[in-house]
């Protein structure tokens, strides 16, 4: 392959930041081609403004490009992804990899809905992503950047050095809300907090275990059971609106709590919610038997500035969701690499044009699939403890 040549389904957020993210690839010939999303005029602005083409449609687009970088809501995941493989093409899966998003009806709510039937048809869903996959001998690269980020990165590092067992992890990733029209509503985001914040660090989560084990006797350790609370705190009649919190949610809740525990009988929690002012709040803990990390994603403190009038930093960039830019704040000094974007990127290039399995594939997504869809039906059942299935 003489250089790998990448189309962007989408032209909102995630396409963004991953079309900055192929700018700093090294050592690997990449380039993207072009993007393609339903909408034309989002897409024309963000293809002219990159300097890549517009295409009116994905069909179009994968005649010319080895690899679609899938950056469309949830609900269109597999779709876009089945086509991609079965043009040959390999494809990099944005999170959720995929989910549950309604059986077509006018009156689905996916609240009420039976979760049961939901875990079973996400994991089809990644059984198909995976026999499309196989048949085409193509590669699907998972995009969960908390694998990559830098203070992930550097508690392997540690794992590697010092063989420890993790004993617990806690982690959270939380802010005020989506900036997504898709989200809120079930049947594109295939869920709410659960879905769109705590499969992060419920990801970094799965993704270190499995590394102690491999590490330490070449085995990874997996998830065994899980149980889970989420609730709808912005839609309780008690709640009081003061405006600073996104509140347009359909039927998704804004609140997740999970608790997994491992087949070695050590513990995870995690959190997310859309209730957290200040800013994304997004942190992982890892309490071992010889160590202690503390992996801060956002806010991390590289500098502090205090500004006494919202104006004056109108044109700076601070951080994603801060709010309000006035008083103390710790401005992002590089949110794409402290999110671990372009590492992802990196890594997948390099799977890629080298040949080799990436960091966050396919077995990964699927897993964060099967323990969140499952922590569904433990809330379901009142946070009653769900083993995992083989
Ligand atoms: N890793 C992260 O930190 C992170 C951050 C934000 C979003 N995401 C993920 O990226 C994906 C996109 O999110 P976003 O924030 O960019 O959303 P967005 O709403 O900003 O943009 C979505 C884009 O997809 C297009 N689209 C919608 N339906 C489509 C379809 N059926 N086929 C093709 N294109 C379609 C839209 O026109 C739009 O251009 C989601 O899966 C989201 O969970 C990940």
């Amino acid at each position: 392959m003489e250089k790998i040549r990448v189309g962007i389904a989408g032209a909102g957020f995630a396409a963004r930041f991953h079309i900055e993210s192929y700018r700093r690839v090294y050592r690997v010939p990449v380039e993207v081609v072009g993007l393609s999303s339903p909408t034309k005029e989002r897409r024309e602005r963000l293809a002219s403004e990159q300097g890549v083409q517009s295409y009116d449609s994905l069909q179009q687009m994968i005649k010319s490009v080895d690899l679609i970088d899938i950056c469309v809501p949830g609900y269109a995941h597999e779709k876009v992804a089945i086509e991609a493989l079965d043009a040959g093409c390999h494809v990099i899966i944005e999170k959720p990899f995929t989910g549950y998003y309604g059986d077509g009806s006018r009156e689905f709510r996916g609240n009420k809905f039976s979760k049961e039937a939901m875990l079973k048809e996400a994991l089809r869903s990644a059984e198909r992503i995976d026999a499309a996959a196989k048949k085409s001998h193509t590669k699907v690269m998972y995009a969960e950047n908390w694998v990559y980020s830098p203070s992930i990165q550097k508690e392997i590092e540690i794992l590697r050095s010092t063989k420890g067992q993790i004993l617990w992890m806690i982690g959270e990733e939380s802010h005020s809300g989506s900036h997504s029209d898709s989200y809120g509503n079930w049947s594109l985001s295939g869920g709410g907090s659960l879905v769109g914040k705590a499969c992060h660090p419920l990801t970094a989560i799965l993704y270190l275990k499995n590394q102690e084990g491999f590490l330490r006797n070449g085995k990874g350790i997996g998830p065994e059971s899980v149980s889970s609370n989420v609730h709808e705190i912005t839609r309780l009649p008690s709640f009081r609106d003061e405006g600073f919190l996104r509140t347009r949610y359909d039927d998704v809740e804004d609140y997740a709590q999970l608790h997994i525990t491992f087949t070695d009988g050590t513990v995870a929690d995690v959190f997310s919610s859309e209730l957290v002012l200040g800013g994304v709040h997004s942190w992982l803990e890892v309490f071992a038997n010889n160590h202690r990390t503390r992996c801060r994603l956002s806010p991390v403190e590289g500098l502090s500035t205090f500004n006494p009038k919202e104006e004056l930093l109108r044109d700076v960039y601070v951080m994603e969701k801060i709010g309000s830019k006035q008083g103390w704040s710790s401005p992002a000094l590089d949110e794409n690499w402290l999110n671990g974007y372009y590492q992802e990127i990196q890594d997948f290039m390099e799977s890629v044009y080298y040949g080799r399995d990436a960091q966050s594939g396919l077995e990964l997504g699927r897993e964060c699939v099967k323990v969140m869809y499952s922590a569904y039906v433990s809330a379901e059942r009142g946070g009653e403890k769900v083993r995992l299935s083989s």
